[in-house]
């Protein structure tokens, strides 16, 4: 089956032109076909997955996000029980994938990462994702023995010079993001990336090569988000001007649609979620414009409510009230006022069996 038209088919496609596109009408053809192709390849459902931030300690330096190390914040750590609960909780309200996220917290045991995700998939086999940072090899095999079945870590960027500036590696390691993906690949799970859209540094020619390296390393999942800057942060502060400069790429919302667009093009069959950073920006019209320019999944955040202030990743994430607004009812009644339907079923990624 013929999928494409020539003005979009992903071998004439000129990514770099079109992130660079600012007309209207020309931006409006870009989405309806991505999202034209989204519905042939994935269908009108919408996969909800319920979200569990575990931990907000980290043990990294990454220039861009406040939950940075050297920052002296409100830190938070689930109990085993916390978790156990949050899942339960999950299971009985119809979820059927569990995110557990969280900082690349040292301190979580992983044994009892691994024991939890067995005592959850005994109760039910929701798909479990884990989004837990750069773990080691072994870690990452015990807990896909155990029973996990995603996992979500984003490049952020393919260019490596910028990468080493927003990015500090972790000492004596030169296994980096691209690596583990391959050995998550390889260890059977579902593997997730993605990349923040418009961080300092970041060009047009850097972001089109994001977008070709998503297909080229055959990945099943693709969260892109809008760089936020969070003023404690040493890439908060930054002077303004760098957002004229020619060639750096804005971290707004039509960039992101654009980016949205453009992945679902090149890539036709993953999961591409609505993401959190996206509702940041745009309480209102973020998920559903990202819905109509390609996405098909959204999250909703489960933590339980007392610690969600603590979770401090990007500026307006704590302030914004109307963030813990955003429940299972309101994104279902989202979803069908854009005629969609809620995904039925873990909703694994139709790339999937893709090595
Ligand atoms: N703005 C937007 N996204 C951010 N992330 C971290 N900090 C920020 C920020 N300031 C994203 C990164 C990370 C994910 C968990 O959150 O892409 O991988």
């Amino acid at each position: 089956m013929k999928i494409y038209t020539d003005e979009f088919d992903p071998e004439n496609l000129d990514i770099e032109k079109w992130l660079r596109e600012e007309n209207s009408e020309k931006l409006q053809s870009l989405y309806n076909y991505a999202d034209s192709l989204r519905e042939k390849t994935v269908g009108d459902e919408v996969h909800i997955r319920g979200l569990l931030e575990i931990t907000s300690f980290c043990s990294r330096s990454c220039m861009y996000c406040g939950m940075r190390k050297e920052r002296e914040i409100n830190r938070y750590r689930l109990t085993r029980e916390e978790i156990l609960e949050s899942a339960d909780f999950a299971i009985e309200t119809g979820y059927e994938t569990l995110v557990i996220q969280g900082g690349e917290d040292f301190k979580i045991k992983v044994d009892v990462i691994a024991e939890i995700i067995k005592n959850i998939k005994a109760k039910k086999d929701i798909a479990i994702t884990l989004s837990l940072g750069e773990r080691k090899y072994e870690e990452l095999k015990l807990w896909k023995e155990a029973g996990a079945n995603r996992y979500l870590l984003r490049f952020e960027t393919s260019n490596m010079e910028l990468l080493k500036k927003i990015h500090p590696c972790l000492k004596n390691s030169s296994r980096t993001r691209i690596d583990i993906l391959r050995e998550l690949k390889e260890l059977g799970y579902e593997t997730g990336s993605g990349v923040m859209v418009g961080i300092p540094g970041q060009t047009y020619e850097d972001l089109a090569q994001d977008i070709k390296l998503f297909r080229e390393l055959n990945l099943h999942m693709i969260g892109l988000g809008p760089f936020i800057p969070h003023p404690a942060t040493p890439l908060g502060n930054i002077d303004k001007k760098i957002w004229n400069m020619e060639n750096q790429v804005k971290p707004d919302e039509t960039m992101v649609y654009k980016v949205l667009a453009l992945t679902r093009i090149i890539y036709p069959g993953i999961n591409i979620p609505a993401t959190s950073a996206l509702t940041a920006i745009n309480m209102k019209h973020g998920m559903t414009n990202a819905l109509r320019s390609g996405a098909n999944v959204f999250m909703v955040n489960i933590t339980p409510e007392r610690y969600w202030n603590n979770y401090d990743i990007y500026d307006t994430r704590n302030e914004n009230p109307d963030l813990k607004k955003i429940t299972l009812e309101t994104v279902t009644e989202q979803i069908h006022s854009i005629g969609r339907k809620i995904g039925v079923g873990r909703g694994d990624s139709s790339t999937f069996t893709l090595k």
